[in-house]
């Protein structure tokens, strides 16, 4: 963990450089695209523009999560507060932290320490949105974390107050696979202590329509954030993909309840990454899986965790039950608490 400045006495500011491995190389993208059907993974959608589309798409009519999770956190933060007592709040893929200030806004009425880690891969949105919450809230204490799940969760912040919680918003989950799932939940569990709490919030199983159309929007906002991802390797690697020659296309796959991403090649052709060495070729109509988003049955999320040694203590869902926000408890394990 390499510490790169201190902006003022509140704030921290940190790079996870230091467990930094191949994936950062590329060689995910390269793997994923020389396998069939090809795929790329989804966290290279988040460069700076890309996090700024991604923003905007939380304000689009169609795209429902945002929204529905903001209504269940404005409705329960003061109780989620409440539970846990006083905490330090560290979250997973904060982006602009939008929602999680309904959280400081409820833990700031009950406690006059106030301590926030926000971790992303996008360092400036980061670096602007921590600048925006010390303004706004003097008692804040504020440590921003630049890196992945994987170096954030290896090296998380102590507690400095009673208690931790981990903040995972959003459904990001969601964007993980079962193995990817299970693997991030076995981090989650080494990472926490027994007794510290654990808020997810997830996207539910709906009518497929209601799905459909938050990843197809009018106005192309999500069609832009697919595309831009092959924009983002374009300038980090040299590469030479010509946007107009793919197309979004986003669609719910039944059999493994999830949305499914991809972009689709509209013309035979072959694109270059020079500092990547590489070089691959698409046929007309061939297609590079760039998301999945999965839409989650509760049931079944809940015995995951428990697996996980992860108690739910409370499930709120919105009246139509389209989202869940589970805060959940670290439990010992047998090997822990014999
Ligand atoms: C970040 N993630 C939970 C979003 C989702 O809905 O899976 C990303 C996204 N992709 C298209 N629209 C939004």
């Amino acid at each position: 963990m390499q510490t790169e400045q201190k902006e003022n006495s509140r704030l921290s500011w940190m790079t996870l450089t230091d467990t930094i491995t191949s994936v950062d190389q590329g060689t995910d993208i390269i793997q994923g695209l020389t396998q069939a059907p090809k795929t790329l993974p989804c966290r290279y959608f988040y460069d700076d523009r890309g996090s700024e589309l991604f923003e905007q798409i939380c304000d689009l009519p169609e795209y429902y999560p945002t929204r529905t999770e903001q209504a269940i956190l404005e409705t329960y933060a003061l109780e989620i507060a409440q539970m846990t007592g006083s905490c330090n709040l560290i979250e997973l893929g904060s982006g602009s932290s939008r929602k999680t200030r309904l959280l400081l806004e409820a833990y700031s009425q009950f406690s006059q320490d106030l301590q926030y880690c926000p971790i992303d891969v996008s360092a400036g949105i980061l670096k602007t949105t921590a600048l925006d919450l010390l303004r706004q809230y003097p008692n804040l204490k504020l440590c921003g974390l630049a890196g992945t799940y994987e170096q954030a969760l290896a090296q998380l912040p102590l507690a400095e107050l009673e208690n931790r919680m981990l903040i995972f918003l959003g459904s990001t989950l969601g964007n993980l696979d079962d193995q990817q799932c299970h693997k991030f939940f076995t981090q989650v569990q080494q990472a926490l202590k027994p007794g510290e709490f654990f808020l997810l919030g997830v996207d539910l199983q709906k009518p497929i329509e209601i799905v459909t159309a938050a990843y197809n929007d009018s106005e192309g906002v999500t069609a832009a954030f697919n595309l831009n991802i092959l924009q983002h390797l374009n300038q980090r690697f040299q590469g030479n993909f010509d946007l107009d020659k793919f197309a979004h296309l986003a669609f719910y796959n039944s059999l493994e309840n999830q949305i499914e991403m991809h972009l689709k090649s509209l013309k035979t052709q072959t694109a270059v990454l020079e500092n990547l060495d590489f070089e691959v070729s698409f046929q007309q109509g061939e297609t590079i899986r760039t998301e999945i988003s999965r839409k989650f049955h509760l049931p079944t999320l809940i015995s995951t965790l428990e697996k996980h040694a992860f108690e739910p203590l409370q499930i709120w869902t919105d009246s139509q039950a389209w989202f869940g926000l589970l805060l959940c408890q670290r439990q010992c394990t047998t090997q822990e608490c014999p």
